[in-house]
């Protein structure tokens, strides 16, 4: 007999994780590390709780959660991982990472509560800063890659705050944290759900989609240097205004995207003006920029490309300008033989199935450099995400958390 997650029990849960930082403007703001990212958190491990799972939080805040069910020797085998994250944009929407979260939770309570018998663990997992308010996939990064002390220290967010202050404040530690490494042999492979943030299944009017590949991203932060001066005194062929420059360059970037390939993008989505009046010559400008695509070598062009721009601007502008990128995180293949076990669950349940790739960077992309990783998306409605009116149907929620849990239990059978 097949297993089935309890869609009402989960659409309870989305719903209730979704008032956790709701915002005026009608969305959710959890960034991570705030007050309501940590209420979000509390709530998680208290579901957790509720179901009789153990759940362990790492150095950076993943956590973790695991049957105690499980026999030890099956316990102590390569484990089947699945989560996504709950922490969000400003004014984010309902399903961005928490249907993931979710989702794998309602798959790993289901297996323990029917005392369904695998050869393998499953763990359901949050990763910490998934929207990388401090670093790119934060927390599943540190996971593969790590970061040292001093790289935590130097990590700041969109706010201008410290990381470090933040996540002490939230009681995490420093050293802790800067030690957070996973062992790739204890994984032997993982699944996320996530919902589509585009319109394609929608527009193929597909059930569920398996994910081929997951864009590259990089980026950071361009600093402009001009001169502050008196807006009425100061003629226009004298001034050295930072504004100007940091306009010019945020107006070629569709321009320098298509110049790359046709799946490129370039946002810039922060711009900060100092000293910020009315009537002073803009003296110093920051905009943060984010780029992807599906190809690596055209991520490493298109980093290039507006590093070039940027200094070719400054000089035309008389303006200096500081480019400072984080690494850029690699496109990633996704496996196509869990895609193949996707593909066959949906097919049993009579869902429509398509192959897509993901414009969106997902934890799944860190994971996929060390285990076997597939991802499945479920449609977004009119494609709209990290906004209020992301929304995604509430049976295609329970269809894509039924394939996961199939999913889940083929891979964590022998
Ligand atoms: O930006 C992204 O694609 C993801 O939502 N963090
Ligand atoms: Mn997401
Ligand atoms: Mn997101």
């Amino acid at each position: 007999m097949t297993l089935s997650v309890d869609g009402a029990r989960l659409r309870a849960d989305l719903e209730e994780l979704g008032r956790i930082g709701r915002v005026p403007e009608g969305g959710i703001s959890r960034t991570s590390f705030s007050d309501a990212d940590r209420a979000a958190r509390a709530w998680y491990l208290s579901r957790c709780a509720e179901a009789g799972l153990s759940a362990v939080i790492d150095g950076i805040g993943n956590i973790i959660v695991s049957s105690p069910a499980v026999p030890k020797d099956v316990a102590a085998r390569p484990a089947v991982w699945s989560g996504s994250h709950i922490d969000t944009v400003p004014n984010g929407g309902q399903f961005d990472g928490a249907l993931g979260s979710l989702a794998a939770l309602e798959c790993l309570r289901r297996i323990h509560e029917s005392g369904t018998v695998l050869d393998r663990p499953v763990r359901a997992v949050v990763y910490t800063d998934e929207e990388g308010n401090y670093a790119h996939l934060l927390g599943s990064s540190a996971l593969v890659r790590g970061f040292s002390r001093a790289e935590l220290e130097a990590m700041t967010g969109r706010d201008g705050d410290r990381f470090a202050d933040a996540f002490i404040a939230a009681g995490g530690d420093l050293d802790a944290a800067a030690t957070v490494r996973v062992d790739p042999s204890t994984i032997h492979a993982t699944v996320e759900l996530h919902i589509e943030q585009g319109p394609v299944l929608e527009q193929r009017g597909h059930d569920i989609g398996l994910v081929t590949g997951i864009v590259g991203l990089g980026g950071g932060t361009l600093t402009f240097r001009g001169r502050a001066d008196h807006a009425g005194t100061t003629p226009m062929n004298l001034r050295k205004d930072a504004l100007r420059a940091a306009a010019e360059l945020l107006a070629s970037l569709p321009e320098i995207a298509a110049s790359i390939s046709d799946r490129a993008v370039i946002t810039s989505g922060i711009v900060h003006v100092q000293p910020g009046s009315a009537n002073v010559v803009p003296g110093i400008v920051t905009c943060s920029i984010d780029y992807r695509d599906l190809d690596p070598q055209n991520l490493d062009a298109l980093g290039a490309a507006i590093t070039a721009a940027a200094h070719n601007v400054a000089a035309a502008s008389g303006v200096e300008v500081e480019v400072d990128f984080e690494p850029s995180i690699p496109p990633a293949p996704l496996d196509a033989g869990i895609r193949a076990i996707i593909a066959e669950s949906a097919a049993s349940r009579d869902f429509v199935a398509s192959d897509l790739p993901s414009g969106a960077g997902h934890d799944s992309q860190n994971l996929a450099t060390i285990a076997p990783t597939a991802m499945i998306f479920v449609p977004s409605i009119d494609g709209r995400s990290h906004c209020p009116e992301e929304d995604t149907a509430w049976r295609d929620v329970e269809n894509g958390a039924n394939v996961l849990l199939d999913t889940l239990i083929a891979l964590a059978t022998n």
